[in-house]
């Protein structure tokens, strides 16, 4: 259900509160219960609950449907990504992947394929790429926020004859449809802002060829590795206030935005939902709306634990997108940044709460 009865198209709201509903029966429920089978009667759809399930199937038809493409469900966003690149790619192929996305990708594809990887940083310079089979981009960058033009990459990419991933995690379906944008595949990790409570473990793919998602439907059954009913089921139920939370966590992230801006400890702050970060411009056009989620840089190591000391409301912690503000220093994972480098998610708590929470952890 896309559009109301005038025409025109529903906004978020709406789109995420009524995506993958069951069908309105008397007494029906408004979300289906989630389904635990493993064995079904051999009389209907489902057979086996590792080829498929009625709880993964409704909230397949909700991001596929936010997504513009067909969703194939995964256990995690590694699980999603993995079984992409295994799909697409062959021994010798080269792919393209962004030396300053998300790091584990590139520890896949250097510890578990035979191929030649070229690295590229979001915010280019851009190779021609004769001789690439799988293009993946992540925009905007998991931590360095930087943006990259998918439409124009998709383009470039097409000519040569690759196909064009994008890994869609930070902007989410409502921040940004890269199948719109001429992408061919997007994977996603849906453990962040789409589930949005920290309380689940989940990703997808959504394609525009139903011959790819077919062999992944086909891959991820004989694999074998599903994602569990419950967790589709709350990452469903989570999706119906993705709007509401996004809202709030870009509008704390604003706010943040401008006293970081101007304080003596921060460096290298970087929000692209900022007039005045360099990737607003290219953000703004081809994004829809902004997240949550800023980088920036304090001094060193002591000073990002005492700043998470200091804090009330601010946890440690490895994940983004959900309820919580959290902060990650990212060169602990291995990321090639600064030590002091730090991602923040901005959470759903209350704007100036946050506001005064931050600066008196930076006091
Ligand atoms: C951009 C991005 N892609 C993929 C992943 C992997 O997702 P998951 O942890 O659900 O496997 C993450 C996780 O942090 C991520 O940030």
């Amino acid at each position: 259900m896309t559009a109301g009865p005038d025409g025109r198209e529903y906004g978020d709201g709406t789109r995420v509160v009524h995506a993958g509903a069951p069908e309105r029966l008397p007494g029906g429920a408004f979300m289906g219960s989630p389904v635990f089978a493993s064995a079904f009667h051999l009389t209907g759809e489902d057979t086996y609950g590792r080829s498929g399930n009625p709880t993964w199937r409704a909230l397949e038809a909700a991001l596929g449907e936010l997504d513009g493409g067909e969703c194939v469900l995964f256990p995690s966003g590694m699980a999603a990504i993995s079984t992409v690149l295994r799909l697409v790619l062959r021994t010798g192929d080269t792919v393209v992947l962004p030396g300053d996305g998300y790091f584990l990708t590139r520890k896949f594809v250097a510890e578990h394929m035979d191929v030649v990887v070229r690295e590229v940083p979001t915010a280019g310079p851009w190779p021609d790429f004769d001789g690439v089979s799988l293009v993946l981009l992540e925009t905007p960058s998991n931590p360095g926020l930087d943006v990259c033009d998918i439409a124009a990459l998709s383009h470039a990419a097409h000519a040569a004859g690759a196909l064009v991933a994008v890994d869609n995690t930070t902007a989410t379906p409502l921040g940004q449809q890269p199948l719109r944008l001429g992408a061919d595949i997007v994977v996603a990790s849906d453990t962040k802002a789409v589930a949005g409570h920290s309380d689940v473990l989940l990703g997808h793919v959504s394609t525009t060829d139903a011959v790819l998602a077919e062999r992944l439907r086909g891959a991820r059954t004989v694999g074998g590795a599903i994602p569990g009913p419950f967790e589709a089921w709350l990452a469903h139920r989570g999706l119906g206030t993705l709007d509401l939370r996004l809202t709030r966590q870009a509008a704390n992230a604003a706010a943040l935005y401008d006293v970081l801006r101007v304080h003596p400890a921060v460096t290298g702050l970087r929000w692209p939902g900022a007039p005045q970060d360099e990737a607003y411009a290219l953000a703004a056009r081809q994004m829809r709306r902004f997240g949550g989620v800023l980088t920036f840089q304090l001094p060193d190591v002591a000073a990002v634990d005492a700043f998470l000391a200091r804090s009330r409301l601010i946890a440690a912690s490895t994940s983004f997108g959900g309820l919580h503000t959290s902060l990650d220093r990212r060169a602990q994972w291995g990321d090639p940044v600064p030590e002091g480098l730090v991602r923040l998610s901005a959470g759903c708590e209350d704007t100036a709460d946050l506001v005064t929470d931050v600066l008196a952890a930076l006091a």
